[in-house]
């Protein structure tokens, strides 16, 4: 789904790094040339690539979870078409970032192992449960939403395999979000109480939505870095602002209301300003206290080792297979 700017601070000391290899490096970086797994980076880029695109593909993971509940209990036969192909999309982008995070010379295995325990973090908007129906169209057109503000400047990032995966995500989540976007429609457009259950799962998800971009800037760790070699290119307020002045008017023309009392248009500036967001609501679910985090992991060390014969099957046909090419290049030379 999402690398959510999570800029927690990194404790690891940085290594003090050849002054003309990081001058080069940075040059690069400000032509917008791509840095690609056997260029020379900063211990720091890397570190700070792997902990992100890590984390971005445990969100993809994770975030199959509240949708898959939905399965067996989608309206109609379209609807649940839509929503499996929806989340074998997430599986899919979790697989192409555990790959680009591999190419930074981190096993797959490891960063398994890091989610597992409950040393990496991934995405917070995962820890919210999905009570009815609306929330699912809700999760496509907000959550899958600012998934897009986040990564289409991703497509442009200086890391070559993060930023090529990118590109592929960035068409599925589109056709995420409209789908989510339709879904929601035909409720607010529906009876009554079909209206309120839309309502009502905006009520409950937009908060969780703008917290997905991450700290405000004033206490934002790792932006500057991170703009200056363009792993990031927007602020996570600008990005924030851009997501809201793009799904409000959307709101609207459904007619459903903004849970916001304090949301007004600046005429001045053309944007949408907000209220106050509970940064102690986004601070306690990432540390384990939201609705559903324990839930989700739970969930997924079960998947985990009930996936196990496929791993160990997998394995043994490969071995299989690499002895039988042996054998029949070791003829072939006889
Ligand atoms: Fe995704
Ligand atoms: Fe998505």
């Amino acid at each position: 789904m999402y690398a959510q700017a999570l800029d927690q601070k990194d404790k690891a000391p940085s290594r003090i790094e050849d002054p003309v290899k990081l001058a080069a490096f940075e040059a690069h970086c400000a032509a917008d040339d791509k840095i690609e797994p056997k260029d020379w980076m900063p211990e720091a880029y890397r570190r700070t690539l792997v902990r992100q695109v890590s984390q971005h593909a445990h969100s993809e993971v994770i975030g199959m979870q509240p949708e898959g509940n939905w399965v067996t209990r989608a309206p109609s036969l379209k609807r649940k078409a839509i929503l499996i192909s929806k989340i074998q999309d997430e599986a899919g982008h979790g697989l192409y970032l555990y790959s680009a995070a591999e190419t930074l010379g981190v096993s797959r295995e490891e960063l398994n192992d890091q989610l597992l325990a409950g040393k990496a973090k991934y995405s917070s908007i995962f820890n919210y449960p999905t009570l009815t129906w609306a929330d699912i169209g809700t999760i496509g057109w907000l959550v899958d939403g600012a998934a897009i503000m986040n990564q289409i400047p991703l497509c442009r990032t200086s890391f070559g395999p993060y930023s090529r995966a990118m590109i592929r995500i960035c068409k599925e989540e589109s056709f995420h979000q409209r789908q989510g976007y339709e879904a929601v429609m035909v409720l607010a457009r529906g009876t009554p109480e079909q209206k309120a259950m839309a309502q009502d799962a905006l009520n409950r998800w937009w908060w969780p939505c703008l917290m997905m971009f991450g700290p405000p800037d004033a206490v934002s760790e790792h932006s500057e870095t991170s703009m200056r070699w363009r792993i990031k290119r927007f602020s996570n307020d600008a990005l924030r602002q851009k997501f809201i002045d793009a799904t409000v008017p959307q709101a609207h023309f459904l007619g459903l209301t903004i849970p916001d009392p304090d949301l007004r248009f600046n005429e001045a500036s053309g944007h949408w300003e907000i209220g106050a967001i509970d940064w102690d609501e986004f601070k306690r679910v990432l540390a384990g206290e939201g609705p559903c985090n324990r839930q989700r992991m739970k969930v997924r060390r079960a998947a985990h080792e009930n996936g196990a014969w496929v791993r160990e099957a997998a394995l043994a046909h490969a071995e299989k297979r690499a002895r039988r090419k042996q054998a029949a290049a070791l003829q072939a030379a006889e």
